[in-house]
């Protein structure tokens, strides 16, 4: 087989087979292809698309090309979320305990956060003690029994799509529907879910700026996850301005506890339960999204959804007390106030700055070895839709130091305030086949 004859293929708008493309991605993990070759491919790609069975085929090659994590001890059906990239997308602190009340396995990877968007694990660290170095034997004995639990990422899952992203990042070709979705769905699958449930975001921060965009990489996803034996379900959700009211490690911890009391931000509540109710479809524990979302409504009255919170940090060493006193989380030194400027309706809330703001405190890293300040962030007093008048308090900046003024800033030219009591839906679509 030739690496030219293949781009000749593509480029001529025909089908590559299974063998052509395990061909690629083989020769391409192994260095035996080189970089031009391989960004003349995507380019091809870019332009040509792929079809249904050349996505699975693209999918199941990268997971090929690395390690697999094998959750095949664990009982019953490993059903893991992905979100596309969130602002203060605090929902899988929520998800996590919520569903696995229902007796669903939660077998969590997870990872850091780089850039304007928080990672999960950074944020469980804001509970005292809590880790997520925990063997794959721990890991596996723990979900059996209480059904949650979150490891660091190990191994080398997927090194293919490692290589592939870097390469499409320099050379324009990130923003294929193809490409997206075989890149995401082959990480989740490497690590080990049986079913997925996909949180594709929509709007301004987001990847896919509209709906059709993001309907479209949603749709490719779920027929990917299907015909390659996992079932998967999606929903495409708005960024139009940040999750929730928190951003930031500790703040967010905290938006999770309330929000599994039953008290947490509508949006934030609203996604959790729309998620959640699909994950627990696809795990088994109800027939019905309707029937789901009872259910979780349930554990979310009676308790133990907050319970299983609790089980869940002290199973990894942290200290449950601050699910009841959530003043022992870590605290920042000063509280400033960013008033606005003037009168209206918050139209906008830039997702993306809201994230770079927080960064700016410390509560992000801008490199992999940045250290973190748990204690810092954004708490959101005015959001989309909210009337606010001159001199009213749009955002409370948690902060370690008192020198604020860019966050300031940052934070009020993003803040759009307008004449228009805008209502912008959360959900815009689900995706269930
Ligand atoms: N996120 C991914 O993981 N892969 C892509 O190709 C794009 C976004
Ligand atoms: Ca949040």
């Amino acid at each position: 087989m030739r690496m030219v004859d293949i781009i000749a293929k593509k480029r001529d708008g025909e089908p590559l087979t299974k063998e052509e493309i395990d061909f690629v991605v083989e020769g391409y993990t192994k260095d035996d292809i080189p970089d031009y070759q391989v960004s003349s491919l995507m380019m091809a790609i870019f332009f040509n698309d792929m079809n249904d069975a050349e996505r699975a085929d693209l999918t199941m090659a990268m997971v090929a090309s690395g390690d697999r994590i094998d959750l095949s001890e664990i009982d019953g059906v490993k059903v893991d979320k992905h979100s596309t990239g969130g602002v203060g997308d605090t929902t899988t602190l929520v998800l996590a305990p919520l569903v696995a009340a229902l007796g669903v396995p939660v077998a969590k990877m997870s990872g850091r956060g780089l850039g304007h968007t928080g990672g999960t694990i950074d944020k469980l660290e804001a509970v005292e003690g809590f880790h997520v170095e925990i063997t794959e034997r721990e890991f596996i004995d723990i979900v059996n029994r209480d059904k949650v639990a979150v490891i660091g990422q190990s191994g080398n899952l997927t090194p293919a799509d490692k290589k592939l992203y870097a390469l499409r990042d320099v050379t324009a070709t990130v923003n294929s529907i193809p490409l997206i979705a075989s890149s995401i769905m082959s990480k989740k699958i490497a690590a080990g879910a049986d079913a997925i449930v996909l949180d594709v975001k929509v709007g301004d921060g987001a990847f896919m700026k509209t709906e059709e965009d993001a309907a479209e990489l949603a749709k490719a996803m779920v027929t990917i996850g299907n015909d390659v034996g996992r079932r998967t379900m999606a929903i495409i959700s708005s960024m139009e301005e940040p999750l929730g009211r928190a951003i930031g490690n500790a703040l967010e911890v905290q938006e999770a506890i309330e929000t599994l009391k039953g008290e947490g931000p509508e949006d934030l509540t609203e996604l959790s339960l729309e998620l959640g109710s699909q994950m627990a479809v696809l795990g088994g524990a109800a027939e019905t999204l309707e029937e789901a979302r009872e259910k979780l409504q349930g554990v979310i009255d009676d308790g133990s959804a907050l319970e299983k919170f609790k089980v869940f940090l002290r199973n990894q060493g942290g200290d449950a007390s601050i699910v009841d006193d959530v003043s022992r989380l870590p605290q920042a030194e000063f509280k400033f106030e960013v008033e606005s400027k003037t009168s209206g309706y918050v139209e906008e809330i830039g997702s993306e700055a809201m994230g770079i703001a927080s960064s700016m405190l410390g509560a992000g890293r801008q490199t992999k070895d940045d250290e973190i300040d748990l204690a810092v962030g954004l708490m959101l007093n005015k959001k989309v839709g909210d009337r606010v008048e001159a001199g009213e308090s749009l955002v409370t900046i948690h902060s370690n130091t008192e020198d604020v003024e860019a966050v300031k800033t940052k934070v009020l030219e993003n803040y759009k305030i307008g004449g228009d009591e805008k209502d912008i839906p959360l959900i815009r679509k689900m995706i269930t086949e």
